[in-house]
């Protein structure tokens, strides 16, 4: 069983990739960290808690990491997306959880689960980059632990936040680019262009609602979110950007990744946080990359759709 920690900054689509995980048992999930992100860390913190309370699980140790990026200030949370408390306004209402923090902050916690793990784990960082930049910089002797890192991030054909940039990149492009370009660990990188092609619509949303109490509450906690995928996507239904990455690490090989270097632009121009991905031949490129990375590009995406419709669906 592979023995997964999720890095996250709940966020509505973050709460589905959260739920996603306990509900499938090809894992066990050991942690979960927080990052400020879509809201702030007090809130992610709050939120992440909560809906693993929801998921009935009091078991998994939270610690909240990074409240800031590494260099620049943070330009602005997401909460036209999420709501100003993440959750559509409705974190209130979800059953708090008895187990608080774990007591040590997410790069100690982090430290510890791979220390302390027989096993190579894979790690779901579906928020900035901040806490594994800090991780991988602080203790590189961690480093073989980690069997992949499963990033949401980016967009190789552009972003969403700005023309150029994708939030999580955006938030902290020098996390984003210690991880995914100057590191050695591993990435399957889930960016854009695949978690908007699994888009779900309406009436995925309204099977899901009438599943169960996990179900109903999901739909019922993205109302913010619909609304703003309707505008952009221009039709009832939502991206579930966090939790298609999950479904890879909960199921390797769901995704079709297709190897390539990938920058990040760290500069404080108009295209700050793009990430570039070099689709050419390697044999034509004039320079050597520092490394290639794994991007999912492509999927079954009705396979994709109903397998986390199903999962969120047997999650009670
Ligand atoms: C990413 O940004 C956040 O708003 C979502 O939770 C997701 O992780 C998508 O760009
Ligand atoms: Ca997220």
């Amino acid at each position: 069983m592979t023995r997964l920690i999720i890095d996250t900054d709940p966020g509505i689509d973050d709460a589905y990739a959260i739920a996603l995980a306990c509900a499938s048992p090809e894992v066990e999930l050991i942690g979960v960290t927080t990052v400020f992100g879509n809201v702030g860390l007090a809130d992610t913190t709050r939120n992440a808690l909560r809906v693993l309370a929801l998921c009935g699980r009091e078991d998994v140790p939270v610690a909240a990491g990074a409240d800031r990026p590494l260099v620049q200030p943070h330009p602005h949370l997401a909460v036209h997306v999420h709501g100003e408390d993440g959750l559509s306004g409705l974190a209130d209402t979800l059953p708090e959880r008895a187990t608080g923090l774990a007591g040590v902050d997410a790069v100690s916690m982090l430290v510890r689960l791979l220390e302390e793990s027989s096993e190579p784990v894979v790690i779901a960082p579906i928020g900035p980059l901040t806490n594994i930049a800090l991780l991988l910089a602080a203790h590189p002797g961690v480093r073989s632990k980690i069997e992949r890192l499963v990033v949401m991030g980016g967009g190789i054909d552009g972003g969403n936040v700005t023309a150029a940039a994708e939030f999580n990149v955006w938030s902290d492009p020098e996390a984003a680019r210690r991880v995914l370009v100057e590191e050695s660990v591993p990435v399957t990188l889930v960016p854009l262009d695949l978690t908007t092609r699994c888009a779900v619509d309406g009436a995925w949303l309204d099977r899901l609602g009438t599943s169960g109490a996990v179900g109903e509450t999901l739909v019922r906690m993205s109302g913010t979110y619909r609304e703003h995928y309707q505008q952009a996507l221009g039709r009832d239904g939502i991206v579930i950007h966090d939790a298609v990455a999950v479904a890879e690490a909960v199921r390797p090989g769901i995704l079709r990744t297709t190897r390539m270097p990938v920058d990040v632009d760290c500069g404080l121009g108009p295209s700050r946080g793009m990430t570039i991905g070099d689709r050419r031949d390697h044999r034509v490129r004039i320079y050597e990359a520092p490394r290639e990375i794994d991007v999912a590009l492509d999927a079954d995406l009705d396979e994709v759709r109903a397998f986390l419709g199903s999962r969120l669906a047997g999650v009670h």
